[in-house]
């Protein structure tokens, strides 16, 4: 005989992603097809970021975390650049009193001894601001690249081992994973990646073993908190095996 669930029990809700990640993708063109110059575009792409990061409790998000500028994007213009880095000193500076009243938290990862000293001040003034909030955790990825992160995790940890503070037998994933920019988060659960390319682009290569992933056409600063929502809604019904089989 098998056993089946009883008629009366209620489905359990498709469960949502925990941890969200974002590649920002599309600025540029978004820009180009109104004829105007990139920075633009990223002008357009940094609003789009607040209705995002608000969207996140009502659909279950609890860590969001963006790409917003990789050790690769240095390689564009010089102008671009550094339009780029006023960029997002006027935006932290802008968003700084509203992330601590709406409770964000908010960190960054990537290789900061590259950015101008007022911007790194002006992030570690942010995180220090917000480190007791809870509501959303917004992590923003700035002179981030996956490989240089493993890099640096690794230069640290030989550091330790050659200190004679770790055995080199005893290193394992975990060991690894604690010397990462992202050792207070959970893994991503789902990345997305907007404007219709299908590139991971060295992007939490590490954390994203197991995650999904979406690619949406949507260029970046047209995504909007319905779009979120409707990728989320995506995920829950998706099966996640972590390289297991169906019970
Ligand atoms: C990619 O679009 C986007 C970036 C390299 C920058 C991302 C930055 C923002 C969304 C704005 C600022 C963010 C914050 C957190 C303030 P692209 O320029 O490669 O677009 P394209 O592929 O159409 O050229």
């Amino acid at each position: 005989m098998t056993t089946s669930a009883s008629p009366d029990a209620i489905p359990e809700p498709p469960k949502g992603p925990s941890h969200v990640a974002i590649i920002m993708d599309g600025n540029g063109r978004w820009a180009q097809q109104r004829n105007r110059p990139r920075l633009f575009g990223h002008q357009a792409g940094a609003r789009r970021v607040r209705e995002i990061v608000e969207a996140c409790p009502d659909i279950g998000v609890k860590y969001l975390t963006i790409f917003a500028f990789s050790t690769e994007n240095w390689k564009r213009t010089q102008i671009e650049v550094a339009g780029l880095m006023t960029l997002f000193k006027r935006y932290i500076t802008k968003e700084m009193q509203a992330f601590v009243k709406e409770r964000v938290r908010v960190r960054f990862i990537g290789d900061r001894m590259r950015l101008d000293p007022k911007l790194q001040a002006l992030m570690d003034e942010t995180e220090k601001l917000t480190a007791e909030n809870d509501r959303v955790h917004l992590t923003i990825a700035l002179n981030y690249g996956s490989r240089d992160e493993v890099a640096r995790a690794t230069k640290r940890l030989a550091r330790e081992v050659s200190a004679g503070k770790i055995e080199p037998e005893t290193v394992d994933e975990t060991t690894l994973a604690r010397f990462l920019d992202t050792h207070v988060l959970p893994d991503p659960d789902l990345v997305i990646r907007t404007s219709g390319e299908a590139r991971i682009s060295n992007f939490l290569l590490w954390q994203s073993a197991y995650a999904e992933y979406e690619f949406v056409d949507t260029l970046w600063p047209d995504f909007t908190r319905d779009h979120l929502a409707e990728v989320v809604g995506r995920y829950g019904l998706r099966e996640r095996r972590f390289g297991a089989v169906p019970a």
